[in-house]
Formats: structure tokens, C-alpha cells, sequence
């Protein structure tokens, strides 16, 4: 006992020993910072967001309706999604490349080997059930109004952003037909359970292909949400969230390089978050987070995501004391991934500015925000 007491303390010291040693070493180095235009595009961001992770993963199938307004309306000042684009050239809120995790498209589509969204029209991913797997998989938290939820468009989260919601009869959502003909679209309705919050949305990339980033661009343009181009104006209402109605309504983010290079390209002066993940990371850490620092500042991204350690993602830890000081030196401030318990929340809250959640319902009462309702109060509310 006493032995393992003493292999305990040593490890502690040695520890902090570390720490500290580490923390002295970036005082001494020495950082290129955020440029002037840069500046001012960071000022638009507000400080301790809290950015709904694919709206929850914890308390309904990600990034479905139900996943997006629960986090509207819990008050998330983001609605974080990734997206990827169909084969008939629309934005869908999908994170895998593959559709197998989150749909049932190995039932509707038997014959196609590794599924991709690419390979589907929007008509097509419309037939799928991106509900059912959530209540397989959390039987604790499954609910019957999952079944058969939607996989959804960019427009579809800009939408619930707004304070609207896919329009239903019959329980099944209205096609919006044009011409005599529906090419997978519905239509929207006020949404009457809305309680007001009009939050922005946190768009992630991945990697460049079929000019996305373009396709993105001129997406944002159409529906009022790029503030290069004549943004419309979003009602808001004092103490809730404002967000959509800023210019930081929307903020970009990737972990590839080249699709930084891309937003920066289509959609300049919108704030940008460039993604951390420690398996590319190889070598001297100090050395290669000095250099992803560099690069984002050349491609004028304010944000920086690393990953955080702990349960029950247990990533790569990028956002250590001295990692968040060497990117605060440069100037850019810290959005690291992905929060789902206090005990991480607590530990990294002197460090960062914002945090990507699955569980925006503790990340906001922890930030004394907390929501008017519970998290299943909220999802009943909403008809789920
Ligand atoms: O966007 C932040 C975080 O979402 C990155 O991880 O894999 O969940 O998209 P991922
Ligand atoms: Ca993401």
C-alpha cells in the first residue's frame, strides 16, 4: 500500500514536473499572430459558445429534425453539422461518408457495396430511416417519434435555425413539389413549439471534393446566410439566442488543409475554425501544433479545434495548458471537441471559448445558462 502511495506521488511530481517544463518552453518561443482583418472577423464571435454537437448524439439520432430543434430550443448558441453533397448536387447534414452507421440503407439499397451519400439523389436518401439505429443502440433513450426521421438538407438546419420546422400531415412531412415534380424537398411551417432562439450554424467540411466549398458558398447566398453577400435580416428577441441575426451567424470548420484553402477562397471574412486530430500529428507535438498554428493563420481562420481527452471518446489530448497557450499567443482562441460530461467541462474551462457538445443541456447550465426546461421536456414539447 505504501509502496504504491510513493509510485503514486512520483508520477504526480513527475507529472507536473513535466507540465511545467513545457509550459516554460512556449514562453520562449515565439508565435506569428492573428492579422488585423482576421481581428475583426474573431470579434464577431461571442465568447463561451455552446455548439451543439450534430444538435446531441446523447439525446436523439444526430443531426435529424429531432436532434436540431431540441438544441434550438435548449438554447445551443450553434448548431454544429457536417455535410456532404448528393448526386444531384445538394448539401445534406451527414457526418460519415458512409450511410451504413445512421440509415437503413442497407435494407432500401441492398445491391450498392459501401453506400456514400454521393451515390443517392436527395429523392433517394429521402426513403431512408435515419431514426431507427439511435433506439437499437440507446434503448434508454429511444422514443417512437424517432422512427423514420429524416436524413436532412443544409437548407432543412437553416431552416430550424430560423424558427421553422419540416411541414407534416398525417405525421409524414409535405413534398414540395415544383413543375409536377419532387426532387426530394419538403416544405416548412412556423414551427409553433419554437420558444424564440435563433442560433448560427458550425459547418464542417471534409475533405474537398466535387467543389463543395463552392457549392456551400453559393448555398449560404441563396438562403441569406452569407454575410459577404446581402445577408437577410433574422427577428430576434432580447435574452434569447441572437446569433443568426450576427455576423457570426455562420462559422466554417475543417480538418483538411485544402478545404480551408477552399473556404477561405468562396467565403472570406466568415469565421473559421481549423480542426485538429492527433493521429496527424505525428512526431515532435510542440513542432507540428507550431505549424498547424502557422498554417491557419495564413488561410485567416480565428479558431482553433483540438481534440480533449477523457470519457468516452477518449481522443488524442491536443488541448492541453501549454497546446492552448501556444494558440492563444498567436492570437486565435479554442473551440476544442467534444464535451459530454462535467468533469471535462470543468477541466478545460479556464482554457477555451467555446465547446462542442453532445450534451448542450449540461455545457449551458454550466455556463449558469440554464435551459427553462429538461432535456425530455423539451424533446415531448417538440412533438418527439
Ligand atoms: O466539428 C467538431 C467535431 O465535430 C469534429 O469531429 O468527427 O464529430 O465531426 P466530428
Ligand atoms: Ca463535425
Amino acid at each position: 500500500m505504501v509502496s504504491v502511495l510513493v509510485v503514486s506521488i512520483l508520477l504526480i511530481n513527475c507529472t507536473s514536473a513535466k507540465k511545467e517544463k513545457e509550459e516554460s518552453q512556449v514562453k520562449e518561443i515565439t508565435m506569428k499572430t492573428l492579422s488585423k482583418e482576421s481581428i475583426k472577423v474573431q470579434d464577431y464571435i461571442q465568447k463561451d459558445i455552446v455548439i451543439a454537437h450534430r444538435g446531441t448524439t446523447y439525446w436523439a439520432p444526430e443531426e435529424t429534425e429531432a436532434a436540431f430543434l431540441w438544441a434550438r430550443n435548449i438554447g445551443a448558441d450553434y448548431l454544429e453539422l457536417d455535410i456532404q453533397m448528393t448526386k444531384d448536387n445538394i448539401l445534406v447534414a451527414l457526418h460519415d461518408d458512409t450511410l451504413e452507421r445512421t440509415t437503413n440503407v442497407s435494407d432500401i439499397f441492398p445491391t450498392i457495396k459501401n453506400p456514400t451519400t454521393n451515390d443517392f439523389t436527395l429523392k433517394e436518401l429521402r426513403s431512408l430511416d435515419a431514426g431507427s439505429w439511435f433506439n437499437k443502440a440507446n434503448p434508454e433513450r429511444a422514443r417512437s417519434s424517432f422512427v423514420n426521421l429524416k436524413v436532412l438538407t443544409l437548407q432543412d438546419v437553416i431552416m430550424f435555425a430560423e424558427g421553422y420546422r419540416i411541414k407534416k400531415e398525417y405525421g409524414a412531412p409535405v413534398k414540395e413539389i415544383v413543375n409536377g415534380i419532387w426532387i426530394g424537398k419538403y416544405e416548412y411551417e412556423i414551427d409553433p413549439n419554437d420558444n424564440g432562439n435563433r442560433p448560427g450554424i458550425y459547418v464542417e467540411t471534409k475533405h474537398p471534393k466535387l467543389n463543395i466549398e463552392k457549392r456551400l458558398s453559393e448555398q449560404l447566398t441563396t438562403l441569406g446566410w452569407n454575410i459577404n453577400t446581402s445577408p437577410k435580416e433574422i427577428e430576434t428577441i432580447e435574452n434569447k439566442v441572437e446569433i443568426a441575426n450576427s455576423n457570426a451567424r455562420v462559422i466554417l470548420q475543417s480538418f483538411s488543409p485544402e478545404s480551408i484553402v477552399n473556404l477561405e477562397k468562396y467565403l472570406p471574412n466568415i469565421p473559421k475554425c481549423f480542426l485538429l486530430w492527433k493521429p496527424d500529428m505525428m512526431g515532435d507535438l510542440k513542432g507540428t501544433y507550431q505549424k498547424e498554428i502557422d498554417f491557419g493563420l495564413k488561410y485567416n481562420v480565428q479558431i482553433i479545434g483540438p481534440s480533449i481527452s477523457g470519457e468516452p471518446n477518449n481522443y488524442g489530448e491536443l488541448t492541453d495548458p501549454w497546446m492552448a497557450a501556444l494558440v492563444h499567443k498567436s492570437g486565435l482562441i479554442i473551440h476544442p471537441y467534444t464535451f459530454d460530461t462535467l468533469e471535462q467541462l470543468t477541466n478545460y474551462k479556464d482554457i477555451v471559448e467555446g465547446v462542442f457538445t453532445n450534451r448542450a443541456d449540461l455545457a449551458l447550465e454550466f455556463y449558469n445558462r440554464k435551459p427553462e426546461k429538461s432535456p425530455k421536456k423539451i424533446l415531448t414539447q417538440l412533438g418527439y
